[in-house]
């Protein structure tokens, strides 16, 4: 027999199958000072707190016995069977309604999840899960994960080495954005590239960025990247960028399976990118890297692009790729 403690925990398959049934009753949230279940009341939840005793029950039923209250909700109950120890489903949950303006109370059991909010939002609130789950059923699935063991150390030159940023590193990234890009777009395209890698990133973006430093300490190569907080399972790659002496020896490869080797061990199944579309070497890179373009609203040179993407003229290529075994090799 299979036991009930045993439910999914993997975040992708729990959000892909949220499945989301409301209930056909209002609940309500009532207090009793006793610490007592009245007598036939059937509450969905109790809990006891050093207060006195929090019932979670039909509005009809409250009303019967004359109990008190004041928020009227509808119960949500998620389908899949949620195993207790998976990690990120109440985060996702929460965060996804939190974004649409709905508050929500999570209750849960052995088997599933219970979502309590405001009657009202109903409606919206699945389509809000209807909506996540079907994100996370599209999203690739990992065949198998990089580690970061599997990383050839014996990669990088002797006596370089690789290390997360810190925030003084901010100003010598910024330095070589004008040489390393080859002048692209001009000082306009400098002045840009520098405003999109501001301090924040070398505050609190350090664990999935790196910088590769020669046997000198100089600055070879380096990749500001970070986990989705919004879509779980998505790795973005910010910038990445070597040092014109020493690209197409694999360090542009090796950075983005470092940081896909962390990705992944963080939860994360695909990795997305962008990229401008004059900046040929990065469409070409990412392309042999195994990137997908992603369809746009129009083609420049042939390649698809989304119109404005940041701003009125600042159109994007933008790429995604499975975190998979055929994803950025190492070497
Ligand atoms: C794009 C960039 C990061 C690539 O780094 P790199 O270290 O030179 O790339 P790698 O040596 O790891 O190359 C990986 C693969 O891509 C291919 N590749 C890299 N640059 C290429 C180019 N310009 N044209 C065609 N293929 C290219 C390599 O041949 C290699 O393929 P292989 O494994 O089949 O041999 C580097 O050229 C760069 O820093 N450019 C300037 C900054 C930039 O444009 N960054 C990207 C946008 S944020």
């Amino acid at each position: 027999m299979t036991s009930p403690f045993n439910g999914e925990r993997d975040l992708q398959r729990l959000l892909a199958g949220l499945s989301p049934r409301v209930a056909a009753e209002p609940y309500v949230f009532v207090a009793v000072d006793d610490g007592r279940v009245p007598a036939g009341v059937e509450p969905f939840a109790t809990v006891r707190e050093d207060e006195g005793l929090s019932l979670v029950l039909p509005q009809r039923q409250a009303d019967d016995a004359g109990l008190a209250y004041d928020y009227v909700a509808v119960g949500i109950t998620l389908q899949i069977h949620s195993d207790l120890a998976a990690v990120g489903l109440t985060a996702a949950v929460a965060t996804r309604l939190a974004e649409a303006g709905i508050s929500c109370n999570v209750i849960a059991g052995v088997h599933h999840d219970h979502l309590f909010l405001p009657r009202a939002r109903a409606e919206q609130a699945v389509a809000e899960l209807e909506r996540l789950a079907k994100e996370a059923a599209a999203l690739p699935r990992p065949i198998v994960p990089v580690s970061p063991a599997d990383l050839p150390a014996g990669l990088l030159p002797s006596g370089w080495s690789v290390r997360h940023p810190a925030v003084d590193d901010r100003a010598r990234v910024q330095a070589v954005l004008g040489q390393w890009w080859g002048g692209l777009g001009g000082e306009a395209g400098a002045r840009e590239r520098a405003a999109l890698l501001p301090r924040l990133f070398f505050q609190h973006f350090t664990d999935t960025s790196y910088l590769i430093e020669d046997d000198k300490g100089r600055l070879v190569a380096f990749l500001t990247g970070f986990l989705s907080p919004s879509r779980p399972g998505t790795a973005y790659v910010h910038f990445v960028g070597v040092d014109p002496a020493a690209q197409r020896d694999g360090l542009g490869r090796w950075l983005y399976a470092r940081f896909s080797a962390a990705a992944v061990a963080r939860g994360a199944r695909q990795v997305e990118c962008i990229t401008s579309p004059s900046n040929q070497n990065s469409v070409a890179f990412h392309t042999r890297l195994g990137f997908r373009i992603n369809p746009g609203d129009r083609t420049v040179n042939g390649i698809p692009v989304h119109s404005d993407h940041d701003g009125p003229g600042l159109h994007r290529v933008a790429f995604t790729r499975p975190l998979d075994a055929r994803g950025p090799r190492p070497a």
